[in-house]
Formats: C-alpha cells, structure tokens, sequence
C-alpha cells in the first residue's frame, strides 16, 4: 500500500452522495494506520470523466486506486491501459489501480463479490435454476460470474421491463461468455419462479419501499434464496414476502462490502486481513443505521 501523504483513493461517478464506499475504506485506512484518504470524485458527464483521466495520467497525481460507478463502468474502458481479463469479458470496471508510472489497470470486483456473498450464504450454483429480474449494469456482472464459475446453474431466466435491453445484454456478453444456458423471456410468468432455487432482484423497484412487486408474490416458497441487491432498506417488500414465504433471504449489502473488500486487496497489492474487513463491514453497518 501507497502510503506517503496525500495518498488519494476514491470513487468516481454521478450521484454519489449516498455511497457508502468512503466510510468503508476510510475506516479500513484509519485501523491500517495508512496515511490515505478516500473521496468522491461526482463526474457529471463525459468531457469531465475525459479531463478527470487526463489529470490521473499526470506523474505528481498522488491518485493510486479508484472505484468505478454508475455510469461509468463501461465508460472507463478506452481509459484502461492493462484490463484483468474478467473484467475484459464482463465489459465493465468497477476498480482501478494506478501505478507510479501512472498506467492504469482496471477490475471488476462486482461479479466476485456476489459471489463471496453467494458462498458466505452456502449457495452453490450448480444445477440450481436461477432467476433475474432486470438488465443494467449490476446484471451484466452477476450474469457474467454465474456464466464463468465451475459450479455451472442448470438454467438461468432473465426478465427486464426493455425486454430488448436484457437481449442485448445478452448478446454483447455472448461473445466471450458461454451463456447456451441463460434466457430471457418476454412474459414475466416465464421465468417459473415457482420452481426458481435462486430469485434475484437487480431493478431499482424496491429503493423506495414502495409496495410494487414485478412477480407474483405467491410463487416465492420456502425451497428458495431470493436476493435483492438493494441494502437500503435492509428489508424491501420483496425480501419481507419472501420471508413470509419462509424464504431465505439476504440484501446487497454484503455484496457492496465483498467488492470493496476485493477493490481494497487490489490496491494493497495482498488480501486484507480478517480484523480489517470485519472494520470495513462494521464501518458499512454504521452507515446504514
Ligand atoms: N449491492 C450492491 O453492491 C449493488 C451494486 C450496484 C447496484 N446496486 C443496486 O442495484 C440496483 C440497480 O443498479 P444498476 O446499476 O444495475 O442500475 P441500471 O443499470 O440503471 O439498471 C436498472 C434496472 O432496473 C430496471 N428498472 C428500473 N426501474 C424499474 C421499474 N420501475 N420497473 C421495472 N424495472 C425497473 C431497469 O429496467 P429498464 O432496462 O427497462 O430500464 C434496469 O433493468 C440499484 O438499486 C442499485 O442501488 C447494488
């Protein structure tokens, strides 16, 4: 870790004034004793991202790792000098690391980080069926690293309100991911979430608290995991009709503190110890009281 002052670290995109990221890594450097300190870098379109990288690559930038959010993940990659190759057939960054020499390398921690969640919760993939609702941005990932891991699912049914935006998702994921077992469907009964292992709610409807439900609520049952990426509220509707079901259940919060933790491995060079994430996690609590 980079640790002569000012060490920069941060995030970059729009809006970001309720990321939680810069209490979780501050709170990993303050316990570290790392003399660094991470902001929020609000981009508000594509001429500033443009300067923002323009001044990275400058040699007294004291910038050395940046996380990458909506809506730049994909954006960043002209950017990127070396990409890791996950992140290469994702399509999307979500981490960078910048070196002395100011080149740039680029991650994604996203699609992992679901998946630490997934094992944290003794999930195993393989031939489960596996069910999402919505196609941006936190899907690519997720569809990505359930398309690439060993413990292959035995079908994975994707529904968005564009159905012509789940398809192309798929499409462009295609060319370097096999993804011969995943399919969207147009009709949301389609996807069975009756005889679904995993449901996962990666749309927006929920943030709110608001009483909408995309499926239909009396096809959850208690033979299922049913995750919704949204942390805050801890609990949407969707999560309490699931438990209700008997459902197991779990928030997105987790997956926020595996990507962090992963994004913080990458720019400390070797993984966190076990007293540090349990910091990072806590910190993220804390943010949500
Ligand atoms: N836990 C984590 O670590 C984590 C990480 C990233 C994001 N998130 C959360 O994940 C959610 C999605 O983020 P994202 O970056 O994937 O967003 P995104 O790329 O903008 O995608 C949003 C998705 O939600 C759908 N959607 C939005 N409003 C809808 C509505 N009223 N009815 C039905 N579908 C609707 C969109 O459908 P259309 O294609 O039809 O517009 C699209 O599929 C957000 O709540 C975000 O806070 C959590």
């Amino acid at each position: 870790m980079l640790s002569e002052p000012p060490a920069i670290y941060g995030i970059i995109g729009t809006p970001l004034a309720h990321s939680l990221s810069p209490l979780m890594h501050n709170a990993a450097f303050k316990a570290l004793k790392v003399n660094a300190v991470y902001k929020t870098f609000e981009l508000v379109d594509d001429e500033e991202l443009k300067l923002f990288f323009e001044d990275l690559r400058e040699k007294d930038n004291p910038t050395f790792g940046l996380n990458v959010t909506v809506p730049y993940k994909e954006k960043v990659l002209p950017y990127i000098d070396v990409i890791d190759p996950f992140a290469d057939k994702v399509g999307a960054v979500n981490t960078l690391v910048i070196d002395h020499q100011r080149k740039i390398f680029g991650f994604n921690t996203d699609g992992p980080g679901f998946l630490s969640h997934l094992e944290e919760l003794k999930f195993n993939p393989k031939d489960k069926r596996i069910v999402i609702l919505g196609a941006g941005g936190t899907t690519r990932s997720i569809l990505s690293v359930l398309c690439l891991i060993n413990q292959k699912p035995t079908n994975i049914k994707i529904f968005n309100r564009t159905y012509s935006k789940a398809k192309a998702l798929v499409d462009s994921l295609s060319s370097k991911i096999d993804m011969s077992n995943v399919e969207v469907v147009d009709n949301i009964e389609d996807l069975n979430v009756e005889l679904a292992d995993l449901l996962i709610n990666t749309t927006s409807v929920g943030l709110k608290g608001e009483e909408k439900f995309l499926i239909d609520t009396t096809t959850l049952h208690k033979d299922m995991l049913v995750y919704d990426v949204i942390y805050n509220p801890k609990e949407t509707p969707l999560l309490k009709a699931a438990k209700a079901k008997g459902a197991q259940t779990a928030n997105g919060l987790s997956m926020l503190f595996y990507q962090g933790v992963l994004a913080f491995n990458h720019w400390a060079g070797t993984d966190i110890e076990d007293k540090y994430k349990k910091v990072m996690r806590q910190a993220l609590e804390g943010g949500l009281k």
